[in-house]
């Protein structure tokens, strides 16, 4: 009897837990070879984004998960109940350097929420003026993963704890909980954990065991008018964010190494750091730019360099003079690199695998892909390039092996490349590899270490690109980058010698280690500044739909210009809702797999807005006549046509392609003051943007995050977008095709749910070449403004094309058959 009882009673408990347990999923971003997380005693490795970790649980809390890692990793834990995922992402907050007398120090200043860090005599102290913060480096406590001891270079100090609990508003250092020594066996080593914001970290004594809000952490309590010093307080409390900032990083906040083609027209934003502004450019030997302050009082507020860039090719650069508000000056340099060899002058335009086959790809397959490419006019449209992404190669740990999956792909790659050459010429080809052991799906050997030979590999089959990942990293990511970028660089030594295209470098580390500020210096022409785009329009921080990658892409314009493009990862038009991996969305399992996808507006503005924004545009719908859903068996029988004409519309309007490929290379400016919506993954309200194009045009876009129609529009001042209130503009509306002439302000009339409207503004002199096409039928003296390049014209008397510079253009006659400046 007490056996059946305690047999049944097991079987209750066993059945009640199974019944109250869900299938959990595990995802992470950028997690390194050598970081664990634990949950619930089982250790996890190697874990990838798309979700192939599994594990049953009735609940899980944050606190419930343990990682470890070192390498100055920080991580932010997320779990969500609703959706049944635990997202672990990882970032890169410094490099230690091995010892203070390491050969390669990392040197870092750091920021509290109102002040950098410095010293006072032996104490420790604040200023305002970055050029006054003292240089610090971590150094890892061996015995303690995850802790650093932190020295003050300047001081020649480390800083310590005298005792690991909450002080109050001490006003000296003595009584303060944290000082300064200058003897490393009384220094102690101190946890530095991201917070939840992912950008600033609060800083903790290693000796707190389990860390809470009420933990004591590294504080300015008081702030900067009180006379208090810093001291230990809770790390709930903002003055406890710090920010750890590179002291070697340029002090423009915006783009420093700079890409033009020869005498081409050119634009550089100067963004300063706060507290400082740009005063004056020194120019040095070039000659065609100029500084502008036009746009100091207005809009986002900087100074900006335009003009034409130099037309012989070579390095340059130039001396932007900074002013302190103390008054006091300093200089930051600017590279430009002028080149007709430049990896992605514009945008990549093509087509990736990933987010509809996943593994499932196959030679017959892509090339089904690069036929419907061709067919429907997509690579007229200009997308040429087809990447294969994971697992297109032999499946193995050993990097020395790598080699194409000869079931996959049986005439190799170089075979593939030939096929697609047959379809259209001007096709393309990329591989993806990987910055750490294995790629992100565990599949095949990833590239560090192995750079060289593999770069090598991929070029001798003639493959024209590489999209980069950072999953099982083994190594911090901007030396990661940096090994391939020199790799690259190598091949694209022998390719421009030779007399061949450009090898391109996508860098693919989900913007975890803010790219934009070295991607571009590592060697890469365009890093993906996001996690993994899903078919959503809003998404959340691990899964960014459409407008959560944007809501993060939108504050990086300026760092983006010719040939260094932030990249919104691959858009999910035509996938309607049956894609593979970019399907793992929140409400993914609710319905089979099966989501709807983006409506066509949403669809629409998608385009838009990674147009606007200067994304490379990666497409990974399946394009073939009779598709099939290999990444999604629950799809079930897939709609036909799955491409719909709407979305061909979308994809090859080439007036939107026009400004994604725009030759000014800018990345349209979010306008701030002039947009309603809410960031934070919210559907409200609406955005505004603007983006400068060559001949003085500009593209204005305005968004409506809602589901819910703007009935009454937009009305926008031109004078707030950067334009003359007096001149009258020709207006393209792109989507609707329709041309205006407008003076004042620009009305959107009702904007529908989830629509974005994009407007090319052109001034009737910007647009000088047109009105002068008009007038060819006589001689005379007219305005023109374009490039440096043939212009043809048609249905004029034998005249076809004009050559020349910005200026005064005589034509000298009708029958003529060029026209000189
Ligand atoms: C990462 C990348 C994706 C894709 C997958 C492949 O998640 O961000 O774009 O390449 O890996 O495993």
């Amino acid at each position: 009897m007490k056996k059946v009882f305690f047999v049944s009673f097991v079987f209750f408990v066993f059945f009640v837990r199974n019944l109250f347990a869900y299938d959990y999923t595990l995802s992470s971003a950028g997690m390194p070879e050598d970081a664990v997380i634990t949950i619930f005693g089982t250790e996890y490795r190697g874990v990838n984004a798309q979700g192939d970790v599994h594990f049953e649980a009735e609940k899980v809390e944050k606190s419930d998960v343990t990682v470890t890692c070192g390498g100055g990793y920080g991580y932010v834990v997320v779990a969500d109940n609703v959706n049944r995922q635990v997202n672990v992402d990882f970032y890169q907050l410094f490099i230690p350097s091995a010892s203070i007398k390491a050969d390669t120090l990392y040197q870092y200043v750091m920021k509290m929420p109102l002040a950098y860090l410095c010293k006072s005599g032996n104490n420790l102290s604040h200023t305002t003026s970055k050029a006054k913060a003292d240089k610090i480096i971590f150094i890892e406590d061996t015995k303690n993963t995850g802790l650093y001891y932190i020295y003050d270079l300047t001081a020649q100090r480390y800083i310590y704890y005298s005792s690991a609990s909450v002080g109050g508003n001490a006003t000296s250092q003595t009584a303060s909980n944290v000082r300064m020594t200058n003897l490393s066996l009384s220094a102690k080593s101190w946890k530095i954990l991201l917070r939840d914001d992912r950008e600033t970290v609060s800083i903790v004594p290693g000796s707190v065991k389990t860390v809470n809000d009420n933990s004591p952490a590294w504080n300015f309590t008081g702030g900067i008018d009180h006379g208090y010093v810093l001291n230990l307080y809770k790390l709930s409390d903002s003055n406890s964010a710090w920010s750890i900032i590179d002291s070697s990083a340029g002090e423009l906040a915006c783009a420093t190494s700079l890409f033009s083609l020869p005498g081409a027209e050119y634009m550089h934003r100067l963004v300063a750091c706060e507290g400082q502004s740009v005063v004056d450019v020194d120019f040095g030997e070039i000659t065609g730019l100029k500084l502008f302050f036009d746009r100091k009082d207005c809009g986002n507020r900087y100074a900006y360099v335009r003009g034409t860039a130099p037309s012989e090719e070579g390095s340059y650069s130039y001396t932007v003079k900074l002013q302190n508000s103390d008054g006091s000056l300093e200089t930051a340099r600017v590279t430009l690199t002028v080149s007709r060899f430049l990896q992605s002058p514009t945008p990549m335009m093509g087509w990736l695998t990933w987010n509809w086959f996943a593994r499932a790809i196959s030679h017959d397959k892509i090339l089904g892909i690069a036929e419907g490419m061709q067919r429907l006019g997509l690579v007229d449209a200009g997308f040429n390039t087809i990447v294969l992404d994971d697992c297109w190669a032999r499946q193995t740990s050993d990097k020395s092996q790598l080699t194409y999956d000869s079931a996959k792909f049986p005439q190799g790659i170089s075979g593939f490349i030939d096929a697609c050459r047959k379809v259209n010429p001007s096709l393309k080809v990329g591989l993806y590899s990987d910055a750490g052991s294995m790629t992100c799906e565990n599949y095949q050997p990833g590239s560090y270490g192995y750079e060289t030979t593999h770069i090598s590999l991929f070029d001798s089959w003639g493959v024209d690109m590489l999209k980069y990942d950072f999953c099982n990293s083994q190594a911090d990511a901007r030396s990661s980058y940096q090994a391939m970028g020199r790799a690259v660089a190598e091949v694209n030594t022998l390719r421009h010698q030779q007399g061949g295209v450009p090898f391109v470098f996508n860098i693919c580390e989900w913007g975890s280690n803010s790219p934009w500020l070295w991607a571009s210096e590592a060697g890469g022409s365009s890093w993906r500044a996001t996690n993994d785009a899903r078919e959503s329009w809003i998404g959340n921080t691990s899964r960014p739909g459409v407008l959560g990658g944007v809501d993060v892409v939108r504050d990086l314009w300026m760092y983006a210009g010719v040939n260094r493009f932030n990249d919104l990862d691959m858009m999910c038009i035509g996938l309607h809702g049956l894609g593979g991996p970019s399907n793992n969305t929140a409400d993914h399992m609710s319905n089979g797999g099966i989501i709807t996808g983006l409506t066509p507006e949403q669809a629409r503005s998608q385009m838009s807005l990674w147009c606007m924004l200067s994304s490379p545009l990666a497409l990974t719908c399946d394009l073939r006549a009779t598709p099939s859903a290999e990444a999604n068996t629950s799809a079930g029988k897939l709609p036909s046509p799955l491409i719909t004409d709407a979305d061909i519309a979308t994809l090859t309007n080439a007036d939107i392609i026009s400004v994604n490929q725009d030759s000014l290379g800018q990345q349209a400016e979010y306008m701030a003051a002039l947009s309603t919506g809410t960031k934070d993954y919210a559907t409200t309200g609406y955005d505004v943007y603007l983006k400068d194009l060559t001949r003085g045009r500009k593209a204005v876009a305005i968004c409506n995050r809602g589901a819910a129609a703007i009935t009454s529009g937009v009305t926008l001042s031109l004078a707030d977008l950067y334009m003359d209130a007096e001149t009258t503009y020709t207006v393209k509306d792109i989507w609707s095709g329709e041309e205006s002439k407008i003076q004042g302000s620009l009305s959107t009339g009702k904007l529908k749910a989830y629509e974005t409207k994009v407007y090319i503004f052109s001034a009737a002199e910007a647009t000088g070449i047109e009105s002068a096409t008009s007038k060819l039928q006589n001689a005379g003296t007219y305005k023109y403004f374009t490039e440096n390049k043939e212009i043809m014209i048609s249905g004029t008397s034998g005249i076809t094309s004009i050559t020349g510079t910005p200026g005064t253009l005589r034509i000298s006659g009708l029958s003529g058959k060029s026209v000189k400046p």
